[in-house]
């Protein structure tokens, strides 16, 4: 039985800013008409039930490689050097390597020297990045602090399943926060619920122990979006509270990118305008954690966020995790 547990919930004004944005996508863009030529679909159909045209697939290029021109691009635009940064956070949930640590391989491409850790929280990652990232700002144990999200779910989908491989895409995005007050309230909650959504990794045979049976990515499409709603709305809710803000301060809602009605379904419930949902999932499908901040990186470079601007994220995926936050621009 699943029960949820907050994790985690401050509304001190952290001691948080951001002050760059990068964003790195794979060459390769896999239609839904390419999809229909390899499994029983079609674009009417992957397009009016998820939003989805189209979404980029690694093939020549590495995750690595997108992940550390993600970061480029991120201290570039924050304008520091790969030296400058204390702490580097990767949020990934599949990639080559067990060890080390993806967070690792791409510091050293970068030429940073700081130390390093992984995170997996699923789709949820960046938001709980953030979080981890405003503690140590906030305990003052670093001052620029890289958040990379690079994600290969194609390498954990059936390609065979239709309801699944449809959904997701590959892509990294990196963000620079530095110490300042712009993070209003972050809000984080675990609710243990394997079957909705899992995938075991191919282990080595131990031949002490039985041989382990191995699937391929398990999903329950409506369990999730049932749950991503739910848990979206209530966890705006709780932000905002936290942060006093009221709807009408809300410049934009960064929703996590996993399906066109889910969104429009948390936006119908909190009443609120088309125009302040910003959506990329057309372009990308579901990159997991990289989703929000690939949508943060486009919106910043487009020129779309004004300083004073407040945003609210709101991420969900495996776990079953959730996390939301009010940040200022
Ligand atoms: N093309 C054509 N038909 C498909 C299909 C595809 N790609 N995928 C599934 N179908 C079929 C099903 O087999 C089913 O057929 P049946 O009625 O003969 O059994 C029918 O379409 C309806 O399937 P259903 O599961 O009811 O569709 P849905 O409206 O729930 O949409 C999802 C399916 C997966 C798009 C939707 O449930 C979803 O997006 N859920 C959230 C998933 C998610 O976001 N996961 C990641 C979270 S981080």
């Amino acid at each position: 039985m699943a029960s949820e547990r907050v994790l985690f919930l401050h509304s001190k004004n952290s001691f948080m800013k951001i002050i760059g944005t990068g964003s790195a996508l794979p060459s390769l863009a896999v239609t839904n008409d390419m999809l229909s030529e390899i499994l029983d679909t079609s674009h009417e159909w992957i397009a009016t039930r998820t939003g989805i045209s189209q979404r980029r697939i690694i093939s020549h290029e590495s995750l690595v490689e997108l992940g550390v021109s993600a970061c480029k691009k991120a201290l570039e635009n924050a304008k520091l050097e790969a030296k400058d940064i204390d702490f580097l956070i990767c949020s990934n949930t599949v990639n080559n390597y067990v060890t080390p640590a993806l967070s690792c391989i791409i510091q050293g491409e970068l030429g940073a020297n700081c130390p390093c850790i992984d995170l997996n929280s699923a789709c949820s990652g960046f938001v709980y990045a953030l979080d981890m990232a405003a503690a140590y700002l906030d305990a003052r144990k670093a001052k620029n602090i890289l958040i990379v999200c690079a994600e290969e779910p194609s390498k954990i989908v059936d390609w065979s399943a239709r309801d699944t491989s449809i959904l997701f895409g590959d892509g990294a995005a990196a963000t620079v926060v530095t110490q300042g007050k712009k993070l209003k309230s972050i809000h984080l909650s675990t609710t243990c619920a394997v079957e909705p959504l899992y995938y075991q990794r191919k282990l080595e045979f131990n031949p002490y122990n039985k041989k382990e049976e191995f699937k391929p990515l398990v999903m329950n499409g409506k369990d999730i979006y049932k749950m991503a709603v739910n848990a979206s709305v209530q966890d705006i809710s709780k932000v905002m509270k936290e942060a006093k803000v009221t709807q009408k301060e809300i410049s934009f809602y960064l929703l996590h990118q996993a399906n066109v009605r889910i969104m429009e379904t948390i936006r119908e419930y909190l009443g609120e305008k088309e125009e302040k949902f910003p959506k990329n999932i057309h372009k990308y499908g579901n990159t997991s954690s990289a989703t929000i901040p690939i949508l943060l990186d486009e919106m910043n470079r487009g020129g779309q966020l004004k300083d004073g601007d407040l945003l609210v994220m709101s991420a969900f995926g495996a776990g079953f995790s959730t996390g939301a936050c009010v940040l200022e621009w």
